[in-house]
């Protein structure tokens, strides 16, 4: 019997790839460059299961154009790109990739929010451009970070291992907000409380942005958020572009309401909006929060057990709609 067909949309580890050559013919893009969306429902004819990423769009029309396809297998926790509904209706499994990814994510979540705080690209950048002449008091004094209340806007795995870090590491009082609040023996160990969304804004010194970007999360910090935020106030996001209103953002650093953001995700990335990079108070990364290598090995191997399993008859570990699997 022949073996079913899969297709690696995003290239990664050559020896993860290999693990799926066993059980499928293997078509595997070998480029850091996504396909375009024809060119991916093209090369997906024929094809029963998707290794993608978060660039790929998986929808109804392409669901439609690729009828043969039974599984989506993403190597990210966030799903945003997957339409999860349309694929259960025909049968389509979906995975993701979550907890593998959480420490990492978290490490690098409060990296920008410290190097947000302490002004540390910026001056950089100041010292590089052979500026830095004489020692000042107040030269690139910014903000403390330790014993600051930190603000978690999402408080899910990666959320929950933010306030940890601030909590124990940081001895940073933790305010958040979720759609549901943690049970009590769960906010105990991370020191955190939950406040209304607007009241998180008000009092944190570090806001943190970690919520899955969905219709309802679309700008959800934007003009009015911001101003109501402390003037000193850092803001991170970690989450989605589309989260965060850049453009307002960048209006507002620019009239001083809050002091600085650090920023790892972008509305329409990897395009960023001009007036953000015309921001010094902003730290800008393109997209590697979870980008230790151990960890976007992880992410991939996962995406690879989800796949064998979903097309050979197995349980996929991380399936986003376990009812297809069931049938
Ligand atoms: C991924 C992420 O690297 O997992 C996620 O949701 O945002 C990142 O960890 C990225 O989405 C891969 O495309």
């Amino acid at each position: 019997m022949s073996k079913p067909s899969v297709l690696v949309a995003r290239k990664t580890f050559d020896d993860i790839v290999d693990r799926l050559r066993p059980h499928f013919e293997v078509e595997a893009n070998d480029s850091d460059t996504g396909w375009s969306q024809d060119e991916l429902i093209r090369r997906l004819q024929g094809k029963a299961g998707a290794y993608i990423a978060g660039g790929e769009r998986i929808d109804a029309k392409l669901l439609d154009a690729c009828p043969q396809l039974k599984a989506v297998c993403t190597m990210a926790v966030g799903y945003n790109n997957i339409d999860v509904a349309a694929c259960t209706a025909r049968g389509v499994v979906v995975t993701n990739a979550p907890d593998v990814l959480t420490e990492t994510t978290a490490d690098f979540g409060f990296a920008l929010m410290m190097a947000t705080a302490r002004r540390i690209t910026e001056s950089e950048h100041f010292l590089r451009r052979g500026e830095w002449k004489q020692w000042s008091v107040t030269m690139f004094a910014g903000a403390d970070v330790h014993g600051a209340t930190l603000g978690v806007l999402g408080m899910g795995r990666i959320g929950a291992a933010i306030a940890r870090r601030g909590h124990l590491g940081f001895g940073m009082p933790v305010l958040y907000h979720n759609r549901s609040r943690l049970p009590a023996d769960q906010e105990a160990p991370l020191g955190a409380q939950w406040v209304e969304k607007d009241e998180l804004l008000r009092r944190a010194d570090h806001l943190i942005i970690v919520v899955p970007y969905s219709a309802s999360s679309h700008h959800l910090i934007g003009q009015r958020e911001l101003r109501l935020m402390k003037k000193t106030a850092t803001l991170t996001n970690i989450a989605r572009g589309g989260v965060v209103d850049d453009a307002a953002l960048a209006a507002e650093l620019k009239a001083g309401t809050i002091a600085a953001a650090g920023l790892d995700v972008f509305e329409g990335e990897p395009t960023v909006h001009p007036d953000l990079l015309a921001c010094e108070n902003v730290v800008l990364t393109p997209h590697i929060a979870s980008a230790t290598i151990a960890t976007r090995r992880a992410m991939s191997n996962l995406a690879v057990d989800n796949l064998i399993a979903a097309l050979t008859g197995g349980v996929p570990p991380t399936a986003l709609n376990p009812e297809v699997v069931r049938g």
